[in-house]
């Protein structure tokens, strides 16, 4: 009972620690999302075998370091930065554009200020670069 009591609260601790986004009062939707990732597909894949284009394959995005796709060479700035890739740092790298999240990256200045358009597009590549 007293396990269950304290998996509960972290559980709630958890959510809480999300509230601070968008996110977490919506969860998106990947339909729209997809419709989204055309503004991204010129340069991404995210099928497990996708190949790099302009940009790195986004397969297995979640949980990666920024910077990581072996055989992609990325910018310094990218490389060498400490980001992780969760739904908050790239809802974050939309909300604010890749030129203040990561100074000196190659990716194109751009910034989506829908936080409607950056949960739903979020929703979309959870589920694709999972798969
Ligand atoms: C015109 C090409 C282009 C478009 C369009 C584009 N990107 Fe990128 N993206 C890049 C490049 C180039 C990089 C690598 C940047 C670097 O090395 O500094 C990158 C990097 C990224 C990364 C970091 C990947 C990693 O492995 O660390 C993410 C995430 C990302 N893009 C998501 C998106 C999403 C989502 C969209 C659509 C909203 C998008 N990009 C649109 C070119 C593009």
């Amino acid at each position: 009972m007293r396990i269950r009591m304290m998996m509960l609260a972290l559980a709630g601790a958890g959510t809480a620690a999300w509230s601070g986004t968008a996110l977490a009062a919506d969860p998106g939707d990947p339909e729209r999302g997809e419709t989204l990732f055309k503004r991204c597909v010129a340069c991404h894949s995210f099928e497990p075998n996708g190949r790099n284009k302009a940009g790195p394959r986004l397969h297995g995005l979640f949980g990666r370091k920024a910077g990581t796709v072996s055989d992609y060479k990325y910018s310094p700035a990218l490389k060498d930065s400490a980001l992780v890739w969760t739904p908050d740092t790239v809802d974050a790298l939309f909300a604010k554009g890749p030129e203040e999240v990561v100074p000196g990256s190659k990716m194109p200045l751009q910034v989506m200020s829908n936080p409607k358009d950056r949960a739903d597009l979020i929703a979309f590549l959870r589920k694709v670069t999972a798969e």
